[in-house]
């Protein structure tokens, strides 16, 4: 089976990025689960754009690069900012109910925000009201054929040159080949590479793990986003309390009712996010009970439960009234900033194979994504995809006259990956992996927990039996992305926005770099060979 162009993941990259080809071509969209259900569909806060009359592309800028730490590319900023204002127009014209007051557009301002830049629909249903309108227009076009419970396991390749994809019917267990001359994974982040997440179920990396297999780059897979605010009930998931709620006046206090971010921090509870969720962490130890909350009992509660309805809910289920209670919450794994590595065109560094979205590292996040950023990448950056491939735009103008847009950075170290190890390990679950990461390589790193984590995973790795289920191949990329994150994490001896070393607390000028993951067997496409040859190495 050919098509024009192969989509996979259906997050909003993989349905913007099908709706944008389909209009050039033949469109085959390749999703493991139904197709809403992603990482946009639960986002919450919003779209971040500079589209009001006090703000611009160049503050939308700055604030991007200083949230970065050094790390962003300007280039691949400059794109997000400078186009963004467009793609977000497009949506607006495509139908997506943003929330507005008075008939204009309502803005909301979240942590590291120099403006109130972030759209939202539904009140802190943002992710759902565009999925669910971007969806209905990808079911509804004649040129994209959907395959829901499809998961993508192996790519197909010809030499180097990326041709196609291999696919599990999760409903039969039948796996099909599909070619197409363009392969665009959109598959997503992996948080749930940790026991505590504000992610879905499906954010189990598996594209970047696809990619690392048949040999791409993959960068920066140390910098996992940990969001400050997630619901801390015992026993319920870790239910994201948006970032939006401190913008609109939620405060943060102790099991003592002490603000405490004020003395952390000068932007205090809208300071970035690495530095909120570190100090909740430190404050829940310090505190009696090991708790700590968020607090909007002085907020008008009507209005609260009018604009976010979600959260209300979620909190109301859970026995606490958001106009008398205070709100425990806990830091949870949330973003991941690395993934596979791209130009500023989605092209990765193996022919015919693209990425955009979560799983891919375009350079725009640095080493700490600044809030809404996320989204507003996925339709940039699969709109790019779609163009390069079928508009065959040009490269774009790499330098500035001002030089604002060069990059300072050393160069990347390269870690080729060898062959996984065959030790004893403890025995391998999903859940296993899960709490391992968690204390091992969560808010606080050392070299201890992350060689801990290295050995394990690559025990883990050489026990890989292949794809056979859904849960087979989501335990197999998980043990990837565990492995790799433990050897970039290793490699980085500093701190720097998300990774926090204890062993190493502060920044090393000479770590203004990108760490990059080859695999160094890589796959032909055929999976059983790769698994042969990471077995026989060993
Ligand atoms: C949130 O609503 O706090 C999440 C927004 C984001 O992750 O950018």
């Amino acid at each position: 089976m050919s098509y024009d162009v192969i989509v996979v993941g259906s997050g909003l990259s993989g349905l913007y990025g099908a709706l944008q080809a389909a209009r050039h071509g033949s469109v085959l969209l390749l999703t493991k689960a139904n197709l809403e259900e992603s990482n946009t569909y639960h986002a919450q806060g919003g779209i971040a754009v500079a589209l009001t009359a006090a703000d611009s592309p160049e503050l939308h800028f700055r604030d991007t690069m200083i949230a970065g730490a050094g790390l962003c590319d300007p280039r691949a900023v400059r794109v997000l900012v400078e186009e963004g204002p467009r793609r977000v127009r497009d949506l607006i014209e495509r139908g997506v109910p943003f929330d507005r007051v008075d008939g204009q557009i309502a803005f909301t301002r979240e942590g590291a925000h120099s403006q109130a830049r972030v759209l939202h629909a539904g009140g802190d249903a943002t992710g759902r009201s565009i999925e669910e309108t971007i969806a209905e227009q990808v079911r509804s076009s004649p040129r994209i054929t959907i395959r829901q419970n499809a998961l993508a396991h192996d790519l197909i390749q010809d030499r180097r040159r990326v041709v196609g994809v291999r696919a599990l019917d999760c409903t039969t267990g039948v796996s099909e080949a599909f070619y197409a001359p363009a392969v665009v994974l959109a598959t997503g982040g992996a948080g749930r590479l940790f026991s505590q997440t504000t992610n879905p179920g499906v954010a189990t990396g598996g594209g970047i793990a696809l990619a690392y297999r048949a040999g791409a780059e993959i960068a920066d897979l140390e910098f996992v986003q940990f969001h400050p605010t997630a619901l801390a009930v015992p026993g319920a998931p870790r239910f994201l309390i948006s970032e939006a709620v401190r913008g609109e006046g939620g405060i943060l206090r102790n099991a003592a009712g002490e603000r405490f971010m004020t003395t952390v921090d000068p932007r205090a509870e809208l300071a970035p996010r690495d530095v909120v969720a570190r100090a909740i962490a430190l404050e829940t130890r310090r505190s009696p009970g090991n708790q700590v909350y968020l607090d909007v009992t002085h907020l008008d509660a009507n209005h609260f439960r009018h604009r976010f309805p979600t959260i209300s809910a979620v909190c109301e289920k859970y026995g606490i009234d958001v106009g008398r209670d205070l709100i425990p919450v806990a830091p949870a794994a949330h973003y991941l900033m690395g993934g596979i590595k791209t130009g500023r065109w989605g092209e990765t560094s193996l022919p015919g194979l693209y990425a955009c979205g979560e799983c891919a590292c375009t350079g725009v996040h640095g080493a700490n994504r600044l809030a809404s950023n996320s989204l507003l990448e996925t339709i940039v950056f699969s709109g790019r995809v779609m163009q390069r491939l079928f508009e065959d735009a040009g490269e774009e103008n790499e330098r500035r006259p001002d030089g604002t847009d060069q990059t300072d950075l050393l160069p990347d170290i390269r870690i080729v990956v060898e062959p996984p190890r065959r030790w004893e390990a403890p025995s391998r679950s999903i859940d296993a992996l899960r709490d391992l990461t968690w204390s091992l390589a969560g808010l606080d790193r050392d070299a201890d927990g992350l060689r801990a984590l290295e050995r394990i995973s690559s025990a883990w790795q050489a026990q890989d039996a292949g794809s056979a289920t859904r849960e087979d191949a989501e335990l197999s990329s998980l043990t990837i992305l565990a492995r790799l994150l433990a050897l970039a994490g290793l490699s980085r001896e500093e701190s720097r926005g998300a990774h926090f070393r204890t062993d190493f607390p502060e920044p090393n000028p000479d770590l203004r770099r990108h760490i990059v993951l080859v695999n160094g067997l890589p796959s032909t496409g055929d999976r059983s060979e790769s698994i042969r040859a990471s077995v026989g190495g060993s």
